[in-house]
């Protein structure tokens, strides 16, 4: 089935269509400076191809959340969400091919990284019976796919990079289309961007990013120069869903804005200078702000709203495992995720990465498809790191549902000194809680007790001769005081 989105008009007034078909086997990379066009290409692309294919747009700024009302998408807020959540959502989201923007709006860029990873990888570890087509958009990509370092954790930039390269490289077999777009190619991971074979490139001003571009476009460096002068909302468009030689695109009309849109010159205020200097000093005469409103009832968690929309009552569908009695797949279970704390190179890892290497495992032991999908992993390993490799029981519930308070990457570092104090263990040392929860740093460590503990969930006492012991109050476990 041939589907043609018009992307817009070329020289002549002919338009330039896209075949859809083939976009979603060979990708779209999109570059261009800032007010270039690259997001209004974006928007064009998905309005003009809404109700043909389903849709996922990774959005950091919260431009697309527009497209929810005419069109139907489920707009996911990053920010009321934890990374569990985020992942077991996606999954969801392949198996009811519902339309999503996931909005990323408000979170900082660590936490940007690490929702965008937990939800691509979700929807790269879907089931087999749920790899329908569906284009991923990814606006600012070099945000999620960064050349350099930066600013954040080594671990996050790991497992985000690990997603957008699974997205590009090992997405097509499973349905995932990648449509990426960035200000500069030379931030952009070079793996990531190598695996479109469609470009569209608008005004580039820099050197270094133009030589890529044209080098893209196979266009000679003396040619390369035209892609400084593009007109915004114009691109070069090559590859097999556009064109087999670099056309000239000017990208049509949206129906839908961009919340915001470029700033518009305004006349400036006319007051006086004096006026002025009392409307921005007269703060100290004002009546004191009002009292902060009474909390919020509880509500619904935003997550279980999200599930029932997009789940409507089907259950998820169990992974087939026929021939293996469920002891026999537990065991194994317990004894690969042994395997993988007890790898020193595990310690520092992002579950969701870890999760490929739990799935090869288990298909080495005859196990595929695992038996547990990336949030049932994600829990059990926080539960391994903290030596409870079997599937946690009744007994452990109470434990686990306190636990729910706190945020994921806390979890293993709580069973750990659970399970001490349950058992009348000594308290485990700073330097045990810090390799459970995957830092070097006892300051980390001491902060993340002092945040357990100012939720009531743990007490500690130090003794006479300086030993810390730390209790439960709820379940009424204490630990025995440290041994070091
Ligand atoms: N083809 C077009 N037709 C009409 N207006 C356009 C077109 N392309 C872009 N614009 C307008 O130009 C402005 C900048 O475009 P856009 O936001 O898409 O740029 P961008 O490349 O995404 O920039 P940034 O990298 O800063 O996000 C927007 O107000 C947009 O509506
Ligand atoms: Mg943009």
């Amino acid at each position: 089935m041939t589907i043609l989105v018009d992307m817009g008009t070329d020289r002549t007034g002919q338009s330039v269509p896209i075949d859809l078909e083939e976009l979603l086997a060979t990708r779209l990379l999109v570059q261009g400076n800032s007010g270039s066009g690259k997001s209004h290409l974006l928007r064009r692309l998905l309005e003009k191809s809404a109700g043909q294919v389903q849709q996922v747009v990774i959005d950091p700024e919260g431009d697309f959340v527009t497209l929810a009302e005419p069109y139907g998408h489920v707009v996911i807020d990053g920010l009321d969400h934890s990374e569990r959540e985020v992942a077991a959502l996606a999954e969801r989201i392949r198996e009811h091919r519902a339309s999503v923007i996931l909005n990323l709006e408000g979170l900082e860029a660590e936490g940007q990284m690490r929702c965008a990873a937990a939800f691509l990888s979700g929807m790269f570890e879907a089931p087999r019976e749920h790899w329908y087509p569906v284009l991923v958009v990814v606006d600012e990509a070099q945000l999620f796919a960064p050349t350099g370092g930066g600013e954040v954790s080594e671990e996050v930039r790991r497992a985000s990079l690990g997603a957008m390269t699974n997205l590009m490289c090992r997405g097509r077999k499973r349905g995932l289309a990648g449509i990426i777009a960035t200000q500069r190619l030379a931030k952009l991971a070079k793996n990531v961007a190598a695996e479109a074979s469609n470009f569209l490139m608008g005004r580039t001003f820099l050197d270094i990013d133009m030589a890529r571009a044209a080098d893209l476009l196979g266009m000679e460096r003396r040619q390369a120069e035209q892609i400084r002068d593009l007109q915004r909302g114009t691109f070069l468009a090559l590859g097999p869903a556009v064109s087999r030689r670099a056309v000239s695109v000017t990208i049509g009309a949206v129906e839908t804005s961009a919340r915001g849109g470029s700033p518009k010159l305004t006349p400036l205020p006319d007051a006086p200078p004096e006026d002025m200097k009392e409307l921005l000093f007269s703060f100290a005469e004002e009546a004191p702000p009002p009292p902060p409103p009474p909390p919020a009832p509880p509500k619904q968690p935003a997550s279980e709203a999200l599930m029932e929309r997009l789940a409507a009552s089907r259950p998820a569908a169990q992974p087939s495992l026929p021939d293996k009695e469920p002891e026999e797949v537990a065991a194994i279970t317990a004894s690969v995720l042994r395997a993988i704390v007890a790898d020193a190179d595990s310690a520092y890892r992002a579950p969701a990465v870890l999760f490929q290497d739990f799935q090869v495992r288990c298909r080495m032991e005859g196990l595929s498809p695992p038996p547990l999908d990336l949030a049932g992993f994600t829990r059990r390993l926080a539960c391994a790191r903290a030596g409870i490799f079997d599937a946690p029981g009744e007994d452990w519930a109470p434990a686990l549902d306190l636990a729910e308070s706190l945020p994921d990457d806390m979890l293993g570092a709580f069973l750990l000194v659970a399970r001490a104090a349950r058992e009348g263990a000594p308290c485990p040392s700073d330097a045990e809680i810090a390799e459970t929860y995957g830092t070097s740093s006892l300051g980390r460590v001491r902060r993340l007790l002092g945040y357990i503990e100012s939720r009531d969930l743990f007490v500690s006492r130090v003794d006479l001769a300086g030993k810390r012991s730390i209790s439960l109050p709820h379940l009424g476990w204490t630990t025995r005081p440290a041994e070091v």
